[in-house]
This record gives C-alpha cells, structure tokens and sequence, in this order.
C-alpha cells in the first residue's frame, strides 16, 4: 500500500536516526538497509514510533510504498554506492520523483549526477547534513543544493525535522546542483580548522603552561559563556575533564594523537586551490591530521632533534590572552572560508547567499556558534565580502590579532607547532599588508621566463632590464 511520506535507504547510526527524526515528527518513513533485517531492528526499537516506520525488504518494496511523486532518502557512504544505488533506483522510479543525497558526497559528483538525472526525468537533491548522530535525531542542519522546486517539494519534512534557530529553520536550498554539498564540505574545512586551533590552545594550556587538565576545563567551560560559546568548545570542556574508566586516568593521556579524516576538510582544500582561494587555516588544520597520522616519523624526529620540553615559564600567558588568540584565529579562519563560498558562487554561478549560510550554520551542525549569528549580520554589509573588514569584527580583530601573535610567538619560542594558529596570523598580516614580498617573485618571473609584470608608477606590462629589448614580447 503507497502511504509512506519519504523513502530512507540506509540504516548506519545516521540513517537510524534520520529515520525516527522524521517519524517523530509526524511523518511515515519506508526503510530499507542492505543489511537484512536492519530495517525491522530499527523497527523494533522505535516503541511508540514504530507505527511511522514502515520496514522494507527490498528496493522495488520501498518504492511501491511510497506516495507519488515519491522522495527517497540516500544515506550511504559517499562514492560508489551512491552511484550503483541511483542506477538500481532509476528504473523502479518515474519522472517528477526525486532522490536526495543526504551523505557527505563530493559535490563534483552531486554535478554529474544532478546532470545525468535530468535526461531521465528523475529530480536530485545533493544535501548535507550535519550534526552527527545526535542531530541526525533531535534536528540537524541542512545544505541542499538542486532544482529549487524539487528541494521545495521535500522541504515540510526537511525543515520539520532539522534543528532551529530562534524560530528560524536550519535548513536550506542554497544553490543549483553541487551547491549544498560543496557549502557542506566548506562546513567542514571549518570543523577541522576549528578544530584543530582548539587543540593547539588546548596543548598551550596543558603541556605549555601545565594548567591541570581540571582547570583547563573550567576555562573551556568559562570561555563557553562568552564570544567562543559552541558546541566544539562545550564538548572540549567536557572532554578536559572525563576521565578513563579502564585506567582511572584523564582520557587524553590514553587517547592516541593520531587523527582520522574521511577526506572532506581536503576536498574543500583542493577546491581552494582551483578557485584561487586562499583558506590557510583549513590548509594547516589538514596539514596537521595528515602530520599526526606519520606517528613513527615523528617519533623519529623526537629522537633525532630533541622534541620541544613542553615546558613553558607560566607568566607568558593568561588564559585571556588564548582566549582572544582563539576569537582572533576564529574569525580569519571564517573569514577565509566565506571569502572560498563567494569564489564558488561566482565560479559556479551559484548565487550562494553567504549571510544566509551562516545563518544556517547557528544551529544543528558541529561548527554551531553564537559568533555564526554576529557573522551573519557582518555579511550583509561586508566590506569586499570579507567578514575581516565588517566594523564589528574589524574592531575584535584590532583588539584580539595583538593576542594571536603574542600566543604565536610564545608557541615558537618554545618550539610547540600551533600550524593552524601560525596559518591565521599570517593571513592577517598579508591582508594588512598594502605591499607584499610579491614583487620580487614577479622579478624572478620575468627573469627566467620573460613573463612581465605590471609597475607602480604606470599601467601596462613591462620587463626588467634582463630581457634585452629584442627579446621582450
Ligand atoms: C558533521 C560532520 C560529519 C563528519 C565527521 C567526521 O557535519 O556532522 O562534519 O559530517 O563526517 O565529523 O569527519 P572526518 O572523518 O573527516 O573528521
């Protein structure tokens, strides 16, 4: 019988709990998992919920239950599954029905699908998610990209079931085709820089400046009522001050620093890199997973060069003094990031309203903060679109920058790596730099290469004295 309102293949933590978000919002999902019997598990544990939940044991019975047009959910691995799924999908569908990706997809893949969609009639939806799994369940954020009126026709279920702000939804079309996932992995380039500043503030505090770890939580903790309040901040309070079961001993000093990535803060650098945009933060944060995973490297390396002592004279730095170290690295990082969306937008045509994206991003996802409120009223009037010139940020940055390097320093002074703070630092130098070291590389352009290069004191292009004038183009 056709009564389901939505479709959801895919039953991981993620699928589980997008599927009893949107039934506890009133909604009939089918499921289906490749899994046998997932579906009925996820069924069986839904108590009250489970009436919403329809259990499939195949595709075509999925499809069969769904109310035309119909809407199916993908949450699989991004890649290949996504691919062979569509092509199991398609012929069981017909046109004006419409697939979303709900998984961390490349959104160069999202375009090439979004393109081959069409010439089938089928509609796609390339959306990204974030939240984790605990806002796949109580309301996550969400970045569609695709024809407006498909995401349109999803939208009451979508928008019902992610998380808000204020009253406003979390959830949004932001653009043709790859924009929503483009927009997600940008999200994420955030998460890893984000990230990673934290954790080198946190290594100041702990290793530098031996603040026990219970203290280091209680500035976590205090710094969270403050500009820093967000979600990554809460949780690094908590995680200073939880403590190993099995060892009895605080969980950092067990947990192995060797950090994962499934490859989205890369793929937002290596779009960077094809736009021209310079995200030297998320750069260092990706950097620094990969240095992390050489672990015997670096091993290696403490044995040869005597790794740092680690131990910093404690009157260096207050905890005021990291904290605006950390609002000052924040904004660049955010700054470089929205300045990376408007390079796409134009790049792609896509139209992305940026102060619209940050509004997006105040609740359900993992860069959640209250700064992403402030950020977008700043973009609505940014300076040249950078969230670095608009007056409010502009004056934090006065204040803070002078914090970001006196951190800085002391961290190299005392050979502690701060890559993703250093990173920051630098691209405010630059930016407040009106004359850079660039004319010197433009000199060796032209010397080796006859390249040319502009002049200050008049227009058009020119070559040094080192080209002989028969040889200039
Ligand atoms: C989110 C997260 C999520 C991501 C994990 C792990 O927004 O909910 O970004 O999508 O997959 O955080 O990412 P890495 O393995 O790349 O660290």
């Amino acid at each position: 019988m056709a009564h389901a309102d939505i479709g959801l293949i895919g039953l991981g933590t993620m699928g589980g709990m997008l599927a009893l978000n949107i039934a506890d919002h009133g909604f009939t999902v089918a499921a289906v998992d490749a899994s046998e019997g997932a579906a009925d598990r996820l069924k069986a544990s839904a108590g009250s919920l489970a009436s919403s939940i329809r259990a499939c044991a195949s595709l075509a019975d999925l499809v069969q239950s769904l109310t035309a047009p119909r809407s199916v959910l993908l949450l699989v691995p991004a890649g290949q599954a996504v691919d062979d799924l569509i092509g199991e999908l398609i012929p069981l569908l017909d046109s004006g029905d419409t697939i979303i990706d709900a998984g961390n997809s490349n959104f160069r893949d999202t375009q090439r699908r979004c393109a081959a969609m069409r010439s089938d009639g089928v509609r796609f939806l390339g959306v990204g998610i974030s939240g984790g799994a605990e806002g796949a369940r109580f309301g996550p954020a969400m970045m569609a990209g695709g024809e407006a009126d498909s995401w349109g026709r999803v939208a009451p279920i979508m928008t019902a079931i992610s998380a808000t702000y204020e009253g406003e939804t979390c959830a949004a079309w932001l653009g043709p085709d790859g924009a929503g996932h483009f927009v997600k992995s940008v999200h994420n380039g955030i998460e890893y820089a984000d990230m990673q500043m934290i954790a080198e503030v946190h290594a100041i505090m702990h290793d530098g400046l031996r603040i026990p770890r219970t203290q280091v939580s209680e500035i976590f903790h205090e710094w969270n009522q403050g500009p820093l309040a967000s979600y990554l901040i809460e949780i690094t309070a908590k995680i200073s001050s939880t403590m190993d079961p099995e060892t009895d001993r605080p969980i950092l000093d067990v947990i192995l620093d060797k950090a994962g990535q499934k490859g989205t803060g890369r793929w937002t650098l290596i779009e960077a890199q094809h736009l021209g945009a310079n995200v030297s933060v998320i750069e260092a944060a990706v950097a620094a997973r990969n240095m992390s995973a050489a672990l015997p490297q670096r091993i290696r390396g403490a044995e040869l060069f005597a790794g740092a002592s680690g131990n910093w004279p404690e009157a260096d730095l207050t905890s005021n003094d990291l904290e605006h170290a950390l609002i000052a690295g924040k904004i660049i990082c955010y700054a470089q990031g929205f300045d990376m969306l408007m390079k796409a937008s134009e790049e792609f045509k896509w139209k992305l309203p940026l102060p619209g994206i940050a509004k997006l991003w105040r609740n359900g996802c993992i860069i959640r903060s209250g700064m992403l409120n402030d950020m977008a009223n700043a973009l609505e009037s940014a300076d040249q679109n950078n969230l670095c010139f608009a007056p409010s940020f502009a004056n934090v940055l006065i204040n803070s920058a002078p914090k970001l390097r006196q951190t800085v320093m002391a961290a190299l002074q005392n050979g502690t790596p701060v890559p993703a703070l250093s990173a920051a630092l630098c691209y405010f130098d630059t930016l407040r730099s009106a004359r850079t070291s660039a004319n010197m590389i433009q000199a060796q352009r032209d010397f080796f290469g006859a390249h040319g290069f502009e002049r200050t004191d008049r227009h058009g292009t020119f070559h040094g004295p080192w080209i002989p004038d028969d040889k200039a183009e």
